[in-house]
């Protein structure tokens, strides 16, 4: 599956944001089923924050938002990854952390470390992370021993 990594565009994509945020149901985050006054909260645009629409072909199937993007030579960024029900499973979540991941390393040279964090009965999201070897060509460290 090739996919596609676009930024979101704002204020035109204000709506989309809605209706992706609440046609999922999100079991892992802390409201799994959002109104569309929950969803239209969810912060997508902001000086430390980058949001991205994962695509395969014509279709929406995922929206990543990098967060704590304003103290990357000490502090460490932080990812909320959301694949749409019905496109899980199919490895999109492993290709877009892959992407993330080399997107920062590459467009942030200072950076250091990205932070994930997540539910610990979230097998599909610790998998993902744990299968990361390489981002922006250098191999990686991680702390998910413990996990
Ligand atoms: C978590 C999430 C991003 C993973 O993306 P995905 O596209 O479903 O996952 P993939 O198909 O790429 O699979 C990634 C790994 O998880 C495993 N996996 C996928 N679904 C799984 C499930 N339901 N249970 C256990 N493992 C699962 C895969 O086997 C794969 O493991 P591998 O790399 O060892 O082969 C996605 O399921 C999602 O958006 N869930 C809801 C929102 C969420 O929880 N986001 C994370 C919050 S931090």
């Amino acid at each position: 599956m090739a996919l596609e990594f676009d930024p979101l565009h704002w204020p035109e994509d204000a709506q989309t944001v809605v209706e992706f945020l609440t046609a999922s149901e999100w079991p892992c985050h802390g409201v799994p089923l959002l109104s569309r006054t929950d969803a239209a909260k969810v912060s997508v645009v902001a000086n430390d924050t980058a949001t991205f629409w994962i695509r395969n072909g014509a279709e929406t199937v995922g929206l990543i938002r990098l967060l704590d993007l304003d103290d990357l030579d000490v502090g460490s960024p932080l990812f909320d990854l959301r694949i749409a029900q019905g496109h899980r499973g199919r490895g999109v979540g492993r290709q877009a952390v892959r992407w993330l991941t080399d997107h920062l390393f590459t467009t942030f040279p200072e950076l250091h470390r990205i932070e994930a964090r997540t539910r610990d009965d979230n097998q599909a999201m610790l998998s993902s992370v744990r299968s990361l070897r390489v981002a922006a060509g250098r191999p990686i460290c991680r702390g998910l021993d413990e996990l």
